[in-house]
Order: structure tokens, then sequence, then C-alpha cells
């Protein structure tokens, strides 16, 4: 029954390898994440084949926050986000005590999956993310990432998203030091350093650089080359340089793509393509 349920809400055109009684392997490269996910019968694994992190084939994605969005034409803008070749699509939640604001949840994130095939990075800036774990999974996630300064247990919340088909980001604050997701990192797709305090679209990005590289360095040196750093908050073609320098490749960005006339342009100048000018 459950692998009904994965084959329903992730694999579209599954590849069956082997079928033997209830024993079922199916792959599906996802290109955009680098991976390969495998399911044997209520198992399943993620696999990652591109090397990423500090070597020269590392990977820089953009993130694109739709709380810039225009919001009663969010479809629209997502087919905007997909003919301008945006990476991902990030889902800011925020339940108005973790943050002192409200946007979006579930019943929102289920209507976009329903609508696009783009990777969807969920940031979930809420108070008891273990709670609602599994619900935002079912609703389409691609990537949770949760703050260590919840109220949930990291460890915890760790376990609840292992249990899933979502990769894992933890999340820290600007006041938050890096060493607080060192004993974590070993378990965790991704890494975001927020750049803003949470909460608001359009903020002064603060400079972090120094955390980003800490990061960068203490996974380095223990073996997480392919740790992905996101950052997020006053992303723009001035500011992404700067974190990218110190070893950030996710960058988020809201008001500066949104506001952009030619969104493309604006998101190869953030990524830092070679041939952006
Ligand atoms: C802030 C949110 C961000 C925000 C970024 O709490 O997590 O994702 O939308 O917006 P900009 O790029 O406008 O700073
Ligand atoms: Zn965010």
């Amino acid at each position: 029954m459950l692998v009904k349920g994965f084959l329903k809400k992730i694999l579209k055109k599954p590849f069956l390898l082997n079928y033997c009684g209830k024993l079922i392997v199916i792959i599906k490269i996802n290109k955009k994440i680098n991976s390969i996910i495998l399911t044997a019968g209520e198992k399943y694994y993620i696999i990652k084949c591109m090397k990423i992190g500090s070597d020269k084939t590392m990977k820089n994605f953009v993130s694109a926050s739709i709380l810039s969005a225009d919001l009663l034409r969010l479809g629209s803008e997502i087919t905007k986000l997909e003919e301008n070749n945006i990476d991902w699509i990030h889902f800011d939640v925020m339940d108005g005590v973790f943050v002192p604001n409200i946007s979006y949840g579930i019943p929102v994130l289920e209507q976009i999956r329903k609508k696009t095939d783009m990777y969807l990075d969920v940031h979930l800036m809420i108070t008891d993310p273990l709670k609602y774990i599994k619900r935002f999974d079912e609703a389409g996630a691609d990537m949770i990432t949760f703050h260590v300064e919840s109220e949930s247990d990291t460890m915890e919340t760790i376990k609840a998203l292992q249990q899933t088909l979502c990769q894992i980001g933890l999340s820290i604050k600007p006041n938050t030091p890096a060493e607080a997701v060192f004993p974590y990192i070993e378990f965790a797709d991704m890494i975001l350093v927020m750049t803003v305090e949470p909460g608001f679209g359009g903020q002064k990005f603060m400079d972090m650089s120094e955390k980003i590289r800490k990061i960068r360095e203490y996974a380095d040196k223990h073996g997480r080359e392919d740790l992905m750093i996101q950052v997020d908050g006053g992303i723009d073609d001035k500011t992404a340089p700067i974190v990218r320098a110190s070893g950030a490749n996710v960058l988020v960005s809201g008001s500066y793509l949104f506001k952009s006339d030619d969104m493309e342009r604006s998101a190869r100048l953030i990524r830092g393509d070679a041939n952006a000018e």
C-alpha cells in the first residue's frame, strides 16, 4: 500500500526494474537535484549522484520566493518561473508565532504541486515543525527546511524527515552561531543561513559571510563536500556574489527576482552564470 502511495505521489513515470511478490524497485532521476530515488518494498533511498560542494563541479541554484509573487495570479507566476529557467520554488510558511507574520500553508502547497514539476523548497518558520512534517511531505514538498531555534527537538524532526521522501534542510537565524548546526550536518542535505530576520520579504541583506564560511569549512572537513548551503533574505545581483564567494550555492530571491524586468537574466546574475552579462 505504501509503495502505491509513493508511486502516486512522486513517481509520474516510474521505471519498474523488477517485480517479485511485494518487492518493487523503481528509479527516478531528478536532474534538478542530481539524485536518484529508489524504492524497494516499503523502504526508499535517495542517492545523490553528482558531487557538489567545494569542488569545481559545485552547482548553484536559484530558489524563487513566491512570497513576492502576485498571489492572485500564482498560476501564471509559476509558469513565468518555469519559462525563465528558475531552478526551485521557495515556499515560506509562517505561523505568526515563530515569526511576526502569517503567510500560507498546506492547501496552497498542494495546489502548487498540482500545477508544476518544479522542485519545491519549503521553508518552515513555525513553532512546532515536527508536528507538520508529514503533512507538508504529503502536500508535495521536495525539501523541508526547519529552524533549529524552533520548539521541536532537532533530532526528532530530522528522524521524522528521514521517514519521508523529502530532502532535509536545517536553518539558522542571523543571531544563531554556525556551531548550532554542526552536530546535525551529517544528517542534512542543506543548511539555510538566514541573511535577514525571518518574517518578511524585501528586507535589507545582513552579511553572514563568516558563518557561511565556517559551515562550508566544517562540512568539507567532515566529508560533506556535497552539503548545500542556502541563503535567504536580501539576495540580489550585488549581494549574491558575496555569499557565493563564502560558499553558499542555493540563492533564495523574492523581491529582486519578481520586480525584475528580465527575470531570466536576473537569475543568471544571482546564480553567477558565466554568461550572465
Ligand atoms: C523571509 C523569507 C524569505 C523572503 C525573501 O523570512 O524567508 O524567503 O521571502 O525575500 P527577499 O528576497 O525579498 O528578501
Ligand atoms: Zn524563506
